[in-house]
């Protein structure tokens, strides 16, 4: 079987690595915007181009005779890429353009929430002005978010706390926002502990993937500016910090979604529902929704499975992912990121990575790198994704700290993802929000 994938990061290095250790010996066809020298080896025929060159992506995937397309990253599905490929009869991964939707657009997607009356909803406005703008701010007592109505890179959510402190800080920045968006959300800020419940679905069942922590925040100890995700950690079941409640109602939230969008719509979704979910004193949150698999989520979850991936792929454009029972080992894993030095405010840019002898047990997937003659050259963004897989946590956090730090150049990662104190940390928390 032909598979193309569509995407150059470290998710869909991991996605690559999935597909060709299938027992069905597919082979892999990988269109890039960068060209990711891990995907590149795995695959039998590559092509470098832009996510919203359509045409190029549909004649690369005719040529190469491809019979199933997997979507790695949300530009792409955001440009419509399912809706080209399918029209050519190209079976594929990933939401139809409108039903990304879901990742695209927070407005669609918090009032699909209230329409459908699905629990887990904070309190939250959408605006097209800054008319009303003021009062909500003022009602919800300054403990807002604020959401540009579209993507963003995970980088223009705004927290109150933490990126602005007054009622005019706010102000000003949802008068930035509206300067280059439609739209943008207001929302009540959800205190708790943070997990992704990523979800495979044909439109009409889930196949849920265990839940995993990831680290938005750049520095230590969560401090410092939003970024696309430092770093996750996973047990291969629950979080230390959850119940199996949480769990439950994680599950419910994106049941209840995959039915409403598909009433809303008229259309199978067929992909990743990824949650972002929040533990809360009350209950489960739904904080945002993605529309293909986390990164770095997909590089905790996606070594463990047991599952032919190739299978679970199939199933979701065949509509028989009831069909397939979702078998992960019961393993921890940690990833770490290296990101170039000034990640993500002011990267250093073009500049010179060097992996040098990373120990055996650690996994490394690459994000945005190019590989120029023998040389690895940086981009802005995260670069490199250090994987470590043991029977705890702690064993994870030391293999995956070990092979970030056999990286050298001018980068930095954080040191405490996974670790004992920061797991404790996020216990202790979610205790005293329960008891309080
Ligand atoms: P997003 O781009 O929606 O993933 O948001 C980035 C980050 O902002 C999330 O991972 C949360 O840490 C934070 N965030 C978003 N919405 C909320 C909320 N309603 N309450 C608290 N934190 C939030
Ligand atoms: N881990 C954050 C994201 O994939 O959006």
């Amino acid at each position: 079987m032909n598979i193309l994938l569509i995407g150059n990061g470290a998710r869909e290095h991991a996605i690559a690595e999935a597909i060709v250790r299938s027992p069905q010996k597919p082979k892999l066809f990988s269109y890039m915007k960068a060209n990711n020298p891990g995907i590149a080896k795995m695959s039998e025929q590559v092509q470098i181009g832009k996510y919203n060159n359509l045409e190029e992506i549909e004649n690369f995937a005719k040529s190469c005779a491809v019979e199933l397309a997997v979507v790695g990253p949300e530009d792409p599905l955001s440009n419509g890429v399912v809706d080209a490929l399918e029209q050519v009869g190209i079976p594929t991964v990933g939401p139809k353009k409108e039903l990304a939707k879901l990742e695209t657009s927070k407005s669609f997607t918090r009032l699909l929430m209230k329409k459908y009356n699905i629990p887990g909803m904070p309190r939250f406005k959408v605006f097209e002005s800054l008319e009303g703008v003021r009062e909500f701010i003022q009602e919800l007592n300054i403990r807002i978010v604020i959401k540009p109505d579209g993507l963003t890179g995970g980088k223009g959510v705004k927290v109150h706390g933490d990126h602005f402190q007054t009622e005019e800080e706010a102000y000003q920045y949802c008068e930035e926002v509206l300067k280059d968006h439609n739209a943008l959300v207001i929302e009540e800020k959800l205190i708790g502990e943070e997990f992704s419940l990523q979800s495979f679905t044909d439109g009409k069942s889930l196949f849920d993937c265990p839940p995993v922590q990831d680290h938005k925040r750049a520095f230590v100890d969560d401090k410092g500016p939003n970024t696309g995700g430092m770093g996750s950690y996973s047990t291969g079941k629950l979080l230390p910090f959850m119940t199996d409640q949480d769990l439950t109602e994680a599950h419910i939230i994106t049941d209840q979604m995959r039915e409403a969008i598909f009433k809303e719509c008229g259309e199978l979704y067929k992909g990743v529902m990824y949650g972002g979910f929040i533990c809360t004193k009350e209950g489960v949150k739904l904080i945002e929704y993605n529309a293909r698999l986390g990164d770095p989520e997909a590089m905790n979850i996606l070594p463990i499975m047991n599952n032919d991936f190739v299978e679970v792929l199939k199933a979701i454009v065949e509509g028989n992912l009831h069909k397939v029972r979702a078998d992960f080992r019961e393993e921890s894993t940690v990833c770490k990121y290296a990101v170039p030095e000034g990640y993500p405010t002011d990267p250093v840019k073009d500049q010179k990575i060097f992996l040098g002898e990373v120990p055996s047990n650690v996994k490394v997937y690459y994000a945005s790198v190019d590989r120029k003659d023998e040389d690895l050259y940086m981009s802005s963004s995260r670069a490199v994704a250090f994987v470590g897989i043991a029977p705890n946590i702690e064993q994870a956090q030391v293999i995956a700290e070990d092979g970030v730090c056999s990286a050298q150049g001018p980068i930095f990662h954080r040191e405490d993802i996974g670790t004992k104190e920061l797991i404790e940390k996020r216990i202790k928390h979610m205790e005293e929000l329960r008891n309080s």
